[in-house]
């Protein structure tokens, strides 16, 4: 997944005012990141909500409160992790990005895993999940499964937004989130990894 094709500058340059694909039609703004570019744990989501378009900041809609609160709990600060998503503009109607959107947006997101290069991914819901860990994906299966991957350690997890729909899949999430950072501390300490 690391091609070193940008670097920030070039990747922020070439997407100011991308028209990649469709989802650049109706956009208010593109949405490409929150938190800390040297993070060791990367978040990635779906793509933008109306908050976030609006914003241009992910995750600060309904799912992204819940999302920070559930952060907390599991003793994480946003401010300290990378958050992202797979496309960087809306979807109408907060539909699913289509195949093709994704493939065009992936290359920014690529981009943003090689410059970041954090020591574990977080795929937050089946697209992200699905483009980043296994096209295939089964959320509830599979749900907490670390893979390695290259240089990167990737755990999926439930969209925080399915939370807002089943309360009780909060425990879960929460225990996910819980594994990354304890995941993340033994990555610092230099612990070898059994997986
Ligand atoms: N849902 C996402 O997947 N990403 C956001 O940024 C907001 C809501
Ligand atoms: Fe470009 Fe990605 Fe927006 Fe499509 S979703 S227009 S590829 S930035």
């Amino acid at each position: 997944m690391a091609t070193l094709k940008f670097d920030w500058n070039s990747l922020y340059n070439e997407l100011s005012g991308c028209t990649k694909c469709r989802l650049c039609e109706q956009r208010r703004n593109i949405v490409i990141a929150d938190g800390d570019p040297h993070a060791g744990i990367m978040f990635i989501g779906e793509g933008p909500g109306r908050e976030e378009d609006e914003s241009g900041v992910p995750f600060v809609g309904a799912a992204g409160r819940l999302f920070n609160e559930l952060l907390e709990e599991a003793d994480l600060d946003r401010r300290n992790c990378y958050i992202c998503n797979v496309v960087k503009c809306r979807p109408p109607q907060n539909r699913d990005p289509l195949p093709d959107e994704a493939e065009a947006c992936l290359p920014y997101l690529r981009a943003q895993v090689a410059l970041v290069h954090p020591k574990v991914i977080v795929c937050l819901g089946r697209i992200a999940a699905r483009y980043v860990y296994d096209r295939d994906i089964q959320i509830s299966r599979q749900r907490g499964c670390v893979k390695k991957a290259g240089a990167f350690y990737i755990i999926p997890t439930y969209h925080p937004a399915a939370l807002l729909r089943r309360a009780d899949l909060t425990n879960d999430f929460v225990a996910d989130l819980i594994a990354a950072k304890k995941l993340f501390e033994k990555l610092e300490s230099g612990e070898e990894i059994l997986l």
